[in-house]
């Protein structure tokens, strides 16, 4: 008979695969330091778990872009990108490292085409960037074209091409295992390994690792409108929670003012910035009254604020398919975009509004309300990924300059489930994808220095170092 419990142990366990866990297992192992301890002989033992077969992540689903300061069709640069992040998250940003998220974008995005992802091109051949809500030039002066994008498919091409690079590079994966605890050692302050279900095998797997990295995404599924996909259901946090730690800035959930009624799948934003308009029941382009400025473009909670104040004020619209239902709907009218332009940028969009809806955005009005679609708050993290709590004789207000963080030895995250609070109370669209590849890969050269130190299978070390499979 097969066993039913496995013991083992390893470097590095990450938990997690899509853009955050692979960006971090790509950045444990091509970094320096593990690239050195292969020089010398000694394979670092990583594991990558996941919920789900990692193609199958909810980064998958991201659409419109990812926000980089490249310059590529307008002018641009990473200070203005900075800005409009801190004044986006309406101040409540931690701005040292919203200044890292800006700065090093541009960098991210072009490893991420070096690694292979296929993005739209401008006629003479760069990376081609598009308007996205909150994004300004010069400090807030007007708009520019900063997410950088394929088509409307973005996160799929990240999630595949970080998952071929893994491929490439031999990273073990266990897929479709669920981690039911963190353990962490009996003092509290560092972390000890995982305990991880295998739902094939029926195993459970209790897995030493001196060193555990949570990307486990968001928790949109706590909310009944989301476009979040089944997975999202806050695995990490509610983990890090059980294990006595603290979460970070849960009240901040963003809701995207475009998903489609009755559904809450996410209609990009990008659908907005190639020309499409949110009209109310008396077909009125009323974002022109709120946000005169930016109109559908303004930032995405003053977009979805403004829907929820005309339905409140009974100019909503019932769902097509619900006539007689409530009118908390609104329309986003895309019957002004050039059909042939629209299926080539926004082939999914259209494809969406088509399968759910039955509705042809060339011609029909769509409705859409607001979806809860991301959790700024989290896992709270440096910026090198390492997840810290206050300590009890610290500030219990949350001000990083009263409190005292205590890093928890080991203990890593990133993406969704983390908050190094890049977003503050509103996070920019095109930034998610940035933190999670820009902090996953950093996170994972922290790790990998730490491995550097003291790996397991090194013949030299300290046999009273590790607290590995006790015998039987
Ligand atoms: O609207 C969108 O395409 C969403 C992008 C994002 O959340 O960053």
């Amino acid at each position: 008979m097969s066993p039913k419990h496995v013991e083992e142990m390893y470097d590095a366990v990450i938990v997690g695969a899509g853009a955050a866990g692979l960006s971090a297992a790509l950045g444990l192992m091509h970094s320096p330091d593990i690239e050195q301890l292969k020089e010398s002989g000694i394979e670092p033992k990583v594991l990558v778990i996941s919920k789900l077969q990692p193609l199958r992540s909810h980064t998958g689903s991201a659409e419109g872009g990812i926000a980089a300061s490249l310059g590529n069709v307008e002018q641009d640069d990473w200070h203005w990108h900075y800005y409009d992040t801190v004044k986006g998250g309406d101040w409540l940003v931690d701005q040292d490292a919203a200044k890292l998220l800006a700065e090093y974008a541009p960098q991210t995005v072009i490893n991420l085409e070096r690694m292979g992802v296929a993005f739209s091109r401008t006629d003479d051949g760069h990376i081609a960037q598009r308007r996205f809500g909150g994004h300004t030039a010069d400090f807030g002066k007007m708009p520019v074209r900063r997410a950088a994008y394929a088509a409307d498919r973005i996160g799929h091409q990240i999630l595949h091409s970080l998952w071929q690079q893994c491929v490439a590079a031999g990273i073990e994966f266990a897929e479709e295992w669920y981690v039911t605890d963190v353990v962490l050692d009996k003092s509290g302050s560092a972390v000890a390994g995982v305990v991880a279900y295998d739902t094939h095998a029926g195993v459970t797997h209790a897995i030493h690792a001196h060193n555990v990295m949570f990307a486990t995404g968001g928790a949109g599924r706590l909310f009944h409108t989301t476009s979040n996909s089944w997975d999202l259901t806050g695995d990490g946090m509610a983990l890090a929670l059980s294990a006595g730690l603290q979460l970070e800035d849960i009240e901040f959930v963003q809701f995207h003012p475009t998903g489609l009624a009755h559904t809450g799948i996410l209609l990009s934003e990008a659908a907005r910035a190639e020309g499409g308009v949110l009209r109310n029941a008396d077909g009125e382009a009323f974002m022109e009254r709120y946000a005169p400025e930016h109109r559908d473009l303004a930032a995405r909670d003053v977009v979805s604020r403004s829907i929820m104040a005309e339905i409140d004020g009974g100019r909503g619209v019932a769902d097509p398919k619900d006539p007689d239902g409530p009118k908390d709907c609104v329309w986003l009218d895309m019957t002004g975009i050039d059909p042939d332009h629209m299926n080539a940028v926004l082939p999914q969009v259209v494809e969406t509004i088509k399968a759910y809806a039955n509705l042809d955005p060339a011609k029909d009005m769509v409705p859409v309300k607001p979806t809860a679609h991301y959790t700024m708050g989290g896992i709270p993290i440096t910026t090198d990924g390492e997840v810290y709590r206050w300590a009890e004789s610290g500030s219990q207000n949350g001000d990083a300059d009263s409190g005292t963080r205590t890093v928890v030895e080991g203990l890593f995250a990133a993406g969704e489930c983390s908050c190094v609070s890049v977003h503050g109370a509103n996070r920019l669209g095109g930034n998610s994808l940035l933190d999670a590849c820009l902090f996953g890969t950093r996170a994972g050269e922290s790790l990998a220095a730490r491995i550097a130190q003291s790996p397991v299978d090194d013949p030299m070390r300290d046999a009273d170092a590790d607290d590995g499979p006790a015998e039987a």
